[in-house]
């Protein structure tokens, strides 16, 4: 099945690239720039990524804020075009414990420039505090939705939430946090880490999803839904570990931290963290037909070709379906930072790649600016947020700007 997409892309690429790149060029001598806009981003002939910049938005070792590390990247596009970046902002030490703020800088000119940092949330000075999270927006409101869950280790605390935080003006403020667990229950549920989606085709056009796990213990992706804009929120499906409830042993069946994206034909792909390396040193593949209502176990593979080390990955899909995917492309260690790209809906990967950091780098989220929303030239911009370092990984928070066709 791979095989095949690879090389049915390839066989008709040649001829058609000349041909439709002169139409191209003729065309945008004929038309309006908007309505070249709209023809553009469907051509994936044109598809030549480039990185156009990188800079570090957060360095960990006590320099910002006296924060102790930065982790746990987010990145996000509103409706509105403006990009919004999050990370865990640990305040005493770089461990998954602890307190916490919620970092968050903002660009409204597509990644050239950044708001200083504020702290939106803060947790005070538990013992185990936040963890990021999620984050999805709403095309029709414009309101922007951050997930996040407090005591996930149930460490000098004995209930896990979760939590949700919304901003209406594009994300210069925030509400206070709302305790989703009222509603959804205590179980815990750890958000992402990166974006929720919403859809836009059929089934369920304008649903809200944000995907997340549980504890190392029960473990499995679960995703929580709202068909009201964000009003309300309640479980959709759910692929539980095995055994379940159980402390995991190598190899067991656990997956984790999950990316989803949907496709062109309003399929949901959740690309899912191995946990113990279950099959393989890969990722987890889930698919839903019906807007996560339902997680089969029927739909679960492995997706050999992305290799991994068991890290949160990020993963997004442009509205013409080209599907990037971003992660420290090695076994065993978080190293060697790797874009890659579908032609195929995720079930096959281009041949060339992106490294975009040899060295140790962990977490990363991706986002896409395209179409009404694009700065600059009007196309395709892709941007990864990760975590990259000389030493460890956890050194700073990186971002990184990709132009889908190769222009600057
Ligand atoms: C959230 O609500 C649950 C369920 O009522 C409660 O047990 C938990 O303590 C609340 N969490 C916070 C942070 O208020
Ligand atoms: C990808 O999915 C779309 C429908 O969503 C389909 O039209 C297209 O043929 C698929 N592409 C490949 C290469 O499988
Ligand atoms: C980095 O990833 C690329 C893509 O998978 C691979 O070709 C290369 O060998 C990797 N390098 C290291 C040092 O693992």
């Amino acid at each position: 099945m791979r095989e095949e997409g690879q090389a049915s892309w390839k066989t008709w690429t040649p001829g058609s690239c000349r041909a439709r790149g002169l139409w191209v060029s003729l065309m945008s001598l004929l038309l309006l720039p908007q309505l070249i806009k709209s023809l553009v981003p469907d051509d994936f002939n044109l598809v030549h990524p480039l990185v156009t910049l990188e800079q570090l938005l957060w360095v960990s070792g006590k320099q910002i804020g006296s924060v102790d590390t930065f982790r746990i990247p987010l990145i996000s596009a509103t409706p509105r075009g403006t990009l919004l970046a999050f990370a865990e902002a640990r305040k005493t030490s770089s461990s998954d414990k602890g307190a916490k703020f919620i970092a968050m800088r903002r660009s409204t000119d597509g990644g050239a420039t950044w708001s200083a940092t504020s702290f939106i949330v803060d947790d005070g000075d538990v013992a185990d505090g936040l963890n990021l999270g999620a984050i999805v927006g709403d095309v029709e409101t414009g309101t922007m939705f951050l997930f996040y869950s407090l005591c996930a280790h149930y460490d000098g605390c004995s209930v896990a939430s979760t939590m949700v935080v919304w901003s209406k003006d594009d994300g210069i403020t925030w509400s206070p946090p709302r305790n989703l667990s009222l509603d959804i229950g205590t179980e815990m549920f750890a958000p992402g880490p990166g974006s929720g989606i919403q859809k836009r085709h059929e089934p369920y056009k304008g649903r809200l999803i944000v995907c997340g796990h549980g504890t190392l213990e029960r473990d499995g992706v679960s995703c929580l839904i709202s068909d009201d804009r964000g009003a309300s929120w309640r479980y959709g499906g759910s692929i539980s570990g095995i055994p379940f409830g159980e402390l995991k042993k190598p190899n067991d069946f656990s997956p984790d931290e999950c990316q989803p994206y949907e496709l062109p034909d309003g399929t949901i792909v959740i690309n899912t963290r191995n946990q113990n390396n279950y099959h393989c040193h890969c990722r987890i593949i889930l698919r839903s037909y019906d807007a996560c209502e339902t997680l089969r176990l029927q739909d679960v593979t492995f997706d050999k070709e992305l290799i991994d080390p068991a890290v949160a990955a990020g993963a997004v899909a442009t509205s013409s379906g080209l599907v990037f995917f971003s992660n420290p492309a090695h076994p065993e260690h978080r190293v060697n930072l790797t874009i890659r790209w579908s032609f195929s809906n995720g079930t096959s990967w281009w041949k060339d790649t992106i490294q975009l950091w040899p060295g140790p780098s962990g977490y990363s989220s991706l986002t896409v600016l395209e179409g009404a929303q694009t700065w600059g030239d009007g196309t395709p911009q892709i941007y990864v947020l990760y975590e990259k370092g000389r030493n460890d990984y956890f050194e700073s928070i990186s971002l990184a700007k990709i132009s889908v066709y190769g222009t600057l």
